[in-house]
């Protein structure tokens, strides 16, 4: 059966568009956005994918809000949850109820650098490789098993926004590699660590400049 996936995206949506550009064997069921604006949802639109825009200052707490985007995702029907520069904190009992078909991605190489800022963050440091991460959300913040990740050098000149192309380039490919991974059920969790079945593609990526 086809994996169905519900993508939650605040912003642009450049992994999204990665993603339906890797012709995955997956069917969208929704595209949510708690920003109404986002480009993302926009896009999805254009391409026929079916959108809700559930903006979450309208509710009081984050508890209220997470429930009833919860209940959308569940509607739409979802094998695999997709963030996809998803800016809002999950609650708990929200990442509970979808533990181990939740997937994020990360601009840094983690457990380095989570929230906000990691590419100011990596120049700070004078860090000399930086990159992204794949994983399985856990109610921790930025922190589950890594699927798959990403490495690019910190050159000298580099400024935050060269810094995030970089990482982006590379974001592009990890993402649709993790969801293929998923939807092919190669995913295996134990003790935290995540192992990929049968497949010959590597869990890193190395990059050049
Ligand atoms: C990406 O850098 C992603 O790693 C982070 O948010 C950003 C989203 O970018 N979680 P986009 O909306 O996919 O272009």
């Amino acid at each position: 059966m086809t994996t169905r996936v519900v993508v939650l995206l605040s912003g642009r949506g450049s992994n999204f568009k990665a993603l339906l550009d890797a012709d995955l064997p997956v069917k969208y069921t929704a595209v949510i956005s708690n920003r109404p604006d986002a480009a993302g949802l926009d896009y999805a639109r254009r391409q026929g994918i079916s959108t809700i825009a559930l903006n979450h200052r309208g509710y009081p707490t984050r508890e209220t809000f997470d429930e009833v985007l919860a209940k959308e995702i569940d509607k739409a029907g979802a094998d695999l949850v997709v963030l996809a520069g998803y800016m809002r904190i999950l609650t708990k009992e929200f990442v509970q109820r979808f533990e181990g078909r939740l997937l994020n991605i990360h601009p840094s190489l983690l457990p380095s650098f989570p929230g906000l800022r990691t590419h100011e963050s990596a120049i700070a440091e004078g860090i000399k490789v930086h990159g992204c991460t794949v994983h399985f959300v856990t109610p921790t913040l930025d922190h589950g098993p890594i699927v798959i990740q990403a490495a690019v050098p910190v050159l000298p000149d580099d400024t935050p926004n060269t810094l995030a192309a970089r990482v982006l380039e590379q974001e592009h490919r990890i993402y649709p590699q993790a969801v293929r991974w998923f939807a092919e059920g190669r995913l295996v969790i134990s003790d935290g660590l995540v192992n990929v079945r049968d497949s010959d593609v590597s869990q890193w990526v190395l990059a050049t400049p």
